[in-house]
């Protein structure tokens, strides 16, 4: 358990990566009270210097005890660095909020977005979950529905953005855009097809079921975090060639019947969540409005006419932030609450 502190000291493991960039940036923008900041990626970063409130810090690689003396550690280097580094954070001490799939669906790990379920930090045994990009959006929006109305069903397809698989898919998508424009011959690595103009309905590896391991998690962590095995979710996960913010389709059926107006109104409320709706005027979110923003941007608000009780909605967030860095650092502002 976390010691009440002024100040704290804090690691980002991944530092150099799409998220752990992203973390030290929140880490600094909300001015979370750190007492000293500790920075770990892989043995080919150690030694980088990394700037963080205009101070230089060197990057480290983890090591045993590397942990000795941090109070919080933000993970963010994957699931493989996850499933050994975090057990070793947290006997040394360390509250470990991890990004990565690896304990998502432990049942002694929480899985937690403030907006939804902070009262589940109460049990944690110095692991903590931030749940998959795609879900967080989606339960901040769902959760205030669900309090009013109770869901029944969610039908999600989501338009994830290149950023989501990190740095090297940004990186790709640059490149083969330009070459591509410059009529050079494009290479492909990070995914199994080119990603610049083109929709890739796939992201991560599928599984039996003919679903994705992407679209299993928007399934499963929906229910854990809103504490509900009953909410029915299905979901197409799909890369689109768009850097930041994801944007998805939500159609959603619930026992008592809502309208448009109803829930504009439910959800302009909701906190972390902005009502972005005016087709009038050609208002909707999209990532290019939404880069760079903390709330879950809502826009298309409209009945389902194919059945009794039913929303349709477009939502949109960046996933490096609320999707990832943001979710993480508000879980640690709990904890420190
Ligand atoms: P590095 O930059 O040294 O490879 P992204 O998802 O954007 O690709 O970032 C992944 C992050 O995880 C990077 O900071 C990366 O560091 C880090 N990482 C990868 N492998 C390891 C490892 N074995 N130990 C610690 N950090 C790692």
């Amino acid at each position: 358990m976390l010691k009440k502190k002024n100040s704290y000291v804090v690691a980002v493991v991944g530092a150099t990566g799409a998220v752990g960039q992203e973390m030290m940036l929140t880490l600094e923008q909300r001015d979370f009270p750190i007492q000293s900041l500790r920075l770990f990626a892989s043995e080919r970063s150690e030694g980088k210097e990394l700037d963080f409130k205009g101070q230089k810090i060197k990057v480290e690689r983890l090591t045993d005890d590397c942990f000795k003396g941090i109070d919080i550690a933000l993970f963010s280097a994957g699931a493989e660095r996850s499933k050994i580094w975090a057990p070793v954070a947290a006997k040394s001490g360390c509250v470990v909020i991890d990004n990565s799939s690896q304990w998502r669906m432990d049942p002694e790990v929480p899985l937690v977005v403030p907006e939804v379920n902070s009262h589940d930090l109460s049990w944690h045994k110095g692991i903590i979950a931030n749940p998959n990009c795609s879900t967080i959006q989606m339960v901040v929006v769902l959760k205030p529905i669900h309090d009013v109305a109770r869901i029944k069903r969610v039908v999600v397809t989501t338009f994830q953005s290149v950023s989501g698989t990190g740095m090297k898919a940004m990186d790709e998508l640059m490149t083969q855009t330009t070459d591509i424009l410059n009529f050079r011959e494009i290479k492909t690595n990070v995914y199994p097809y080119q990603i610049a103009f083109n929709v890739l309905p796939h992201i991560d590896k599928f599984l039996e079921n003919g679903y994705t391991k992407e679209e299993m998690k928007m399934v499963n962590e929906t229910k854990k975090i809103m504490g509900d095995d009953s909410i029915r979710v299905t979901a197409t996960t799909v890369r689109v060639p768009v850097f930041r913010c994801h944007s998805e389709s939500l159609n959603i059926e619930t026992e008592k019947k809502l309208t448009a107006n109803e829930t504009r109104a439910i959800l302009a409320k909701a906190k972390g969540v902005i009502v972005y709706d005016a087709p009038d005027k050609n208002i909707y979110p999209m990532p290019i409005i939404v880069a760079d923003k903390d709330e879950t941007y809502v826009g298309r608000i409209r009945e389902d006419e194919s059945i009794e009780n039913g929303i349709n909605m477009w939502i949109v967030a960046d996933n490096l932030r609320k999707g990832a860095a943001l979710n993480a650092v508000q879980i640690a502002e709990e904890l420190i609450k």
